[in-house]
């Protein structure tokens, strides 16, 4: 039976009475803003797939660190293309590579943006998977050791977080390990705990040309159709030191992240992946979607799901739209 006492349009009346009552506060502040840093010089190549995102050669993506910086984006992650792959992707840990070259440079022209490393091989070797093969098998403990100097030569260049995507076992362990004995204990570890095997990731293979040259990330990445096994998998990298847990992708996975928000008391990251983003651009392009609402619901809905740190392409839109 309607009880006429209690009306919810009550508090939907105006704006000023929704913004009084509004339970989630979408701000620039809850941004990271992913990169793509590549070789040379003057370089800005728009990537194909995913509209208005670049390709930026160290001095490019300096420059707009700054303007992601004085829009109150407080992060970015660095993503790199190297200049060669091997087997074990040592362009990786290499210093003289884009993405530590970047850290370096974007440190000292921009001291107060917080830099996330992307810590993962797939960039970076010619079979384009996540670690080392040992008889067609990515081997897990053989992998570890490369991660270890991955994290420590971007806390070298400069890095304030460094964010595992690899998906091996342990790893965190491994890299608080490596921080600790060099005396980057200070560097937090953001996890990719929760990671899935995605299709959303498509764009981004294109991107970072890291599509893998043989088989699929499935016996890494998680099964999608699992989400007791996110907790299990949350739960060892909180043990093994992870600072900040991350949940990729973001829109299919808001269960996902729901259910890590309400079991743990570290900070919650989300992924809003390149396939995510593409499919919104490629919408907008057509007139079929209103972007910039389609983009702020988005984001409302991830923050509101529990992620308290949303990595999107869209930062720099949304920063805009926000207003700081
Ligand atoms: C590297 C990595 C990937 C993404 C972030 N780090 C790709 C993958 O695992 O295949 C995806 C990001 C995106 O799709 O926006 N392992």
């Amino acid at each position: 039976m309607f009880d006429k006492r209690i009306r919810p349009r009550r508090l939907r009346i105006s704006e000023n009475m929704r913004a009084l009552v509004r339970e989630t506060d979408l701000s620039a502040k809850d941004f990271v803003y992913p990169i793509f840093v590549v070789a040379g010089e003057n370089i800005r190549e728009e990537i194909l797939s995913m509209p208005n995102c670049f390709h930026l050669s160290v001095d490019n993506a300096v420059e707009l660190a700054k303007k992601i910086s004085a829009l109150g984006i407080p992060a970015v992650e660095v993503f790199g293309l190297p200049e060669y792959k091997d087997e074990i992707g040592s362009g990786a840990w290499d210093m003289n590579s884009p993405v530590q070259r970047a850290i370096a440079a974007i440190k000292k022209a921009v001291p107060e943006i917080l830099i996330v490393g992307d810590v993962c091989l797939c960039q970076y070797t010619t079979h384009g998977h996540c670690g080392k093969i040992c008889g067609g098998y990515v081997d897990n403990d053989e992998t570890l050791k490369l991660l270890q100097k991955v994290a420590l030569s971007q806390a070298e260049a400069g890095a304030d977080i460094v964010a595992p995507s690899d998906m091996m076992d342990g790893r965190v362990a491994a890299i608080r390990e490596a921080l600790d004995e060099n005396n980057f204990s200070n560097v937090a570890i953001m996890s990719y705990a929760v990671k899935y095997a995605s299709a959303f990731y498509g764009p981004f293979r294109d991107a970072a040309d890291s599509a893998p040259q043989f088989g699929d990330r499935k016996q890494y990445q998680m099964d999608f159709a699992n989400s007791r096994e996110a907790l299990k998998e949350v739960a060892l990298d909180l043990d093994e030191g992870a600072d900040i847990i991350m949940v990729k992708p973001a829109l299919a996975y808001l269960d996902i992240v729901s259910k890590v928000r309400e079991k743990i008391y570290q900070p919650v990251a989300t992924y809003n992946v390149s396939g995510e983003y593409a499919m919104v651009k490629a919408a907008a392009q057509n007139g079929w979607i209103d972007e910039k609402r389609i983009v702020l619901e988005s984001l409302t809905a991830m923050k509101r799901a529990g992620a308290d740190i949303i990595i999107t392409y869209h930062a720099i839109d949304a920063a805009q739209w926000l207003g700081k």
